[in-house]
């Protein structure tokens, strides 16, 4: 079963050009960060993630999330990008094809992986602006050695507000230039590759059917059934890391 999946895979990824991987937090598991669906572990068990980020937790009370973002940045500085971040990568150098990365995670592990000019659709744990002002600030952030319940942002410069995470909450708007350019990779993709994301989140997850509609082939790389295998030509019941690795390889074997 999982070599004629393979088999069908690959047969797609040798007739792609110009293909667009759309990742979810599955793609970093394998690198040792949580997914936001699967059991979280640590500090945050009895925190739901998905409630946490929003603009009325921010408003309620912006010490916890301040500290949860804190923490997940230094999570993420210690994990490494995993095979399958650095499989993407090397398909990339590949001649006769684009590879691009669109992404819903707010890690950096893509481009620790080899891959630049990624799409961030919810922003980055690397990235912060005023509540207010929207002002981006470039101050040093103290990233905590340990998790801790409560850390008090900083205050913007410009206006004094404080200053919040660079990343979409719930309810909020998309970076309109990130989703435009986002929409456009679709709209030119003939393969998007969906690797790690449940396709429960819109509008974000809504883009592989963009693609689709302008004639694009989907190849899914999840280890479960997801909102969008339906849509894929080919579901891929695999990890991120084997199932990237080794349809790369494969096109290698055939350069
Ligand atoms: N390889 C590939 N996929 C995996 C792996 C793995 N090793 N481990 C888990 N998965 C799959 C899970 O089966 C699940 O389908 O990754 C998916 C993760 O889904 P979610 O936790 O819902 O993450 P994601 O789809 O990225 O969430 C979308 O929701 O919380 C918001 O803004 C947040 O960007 C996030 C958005």
């Amino acid at each position: 079963m999982a070599t004629d999946q393979f088999a069908s895979a690959l047969a797609l990824a040798r007739e792609a050009s110009r293909v667009e991987v759309f990742t979810g937090a599955g793609m970093s598991a394998e690198s040792g960060l949580d997914t936001f669906r699967d059991a979280q572990t640590g500090l945050w068990t009895k925190v739901d993630p998905v409630a946490f980020a929003s603009v009325d937790s921010w408003a309620r009370d912006p010490e916890p999330m301040w500290a949860w973002y804190l923490w997940r940045g230094t999570v993420c500085r210690r994990a490494e990008p995993n095979p399958g971040h650095r499989a993407i990568a090397d398909w990339s150098l590949l001649a006769d094809v684009h590879v691009g990365v669109t992404t819903q995670n707010i890690d950096n592990l893509h481009e620790r992986g080899g891959m630049d000019d990624v799409v961030h659709l919810h922003g980055s744990l690397f990235d912060y602006r005023c509540t207010i002002c929207s002002r981006p600030w470039k101050g040093e952030v103290e990233f905590p050695d340990e998790p801790v319940a409560r850390m008090a942002p900083p205050e913007c410069p410009l206006c004094g507000n404080l200053v919040r995470p660079g990343v979409v909450w719930f309810g909020e708007q998309l970076p309109q230039d990130e989703w435009g350019r986002a929409e456009a990779r679709m709209a030119a993709a003939d393969l998007v590759v969906v690797v790690g994301t449940s396709g429960v989140v819109h509008p974000a997850a809504g883009l592989p059917l963009v693609a689709k509609h302008f004639g694009a082939k989907i190849l899914e790389i999840s280890p479960e059934e997801t909102e969008l295998s339906r849509i894929a030509d080919v579901s891929w019941r695999t990890t991120a890391a084997q199932g990237l690795t080794q349809l790369v390889m494969g096109l290698t074997l055939d350069a």
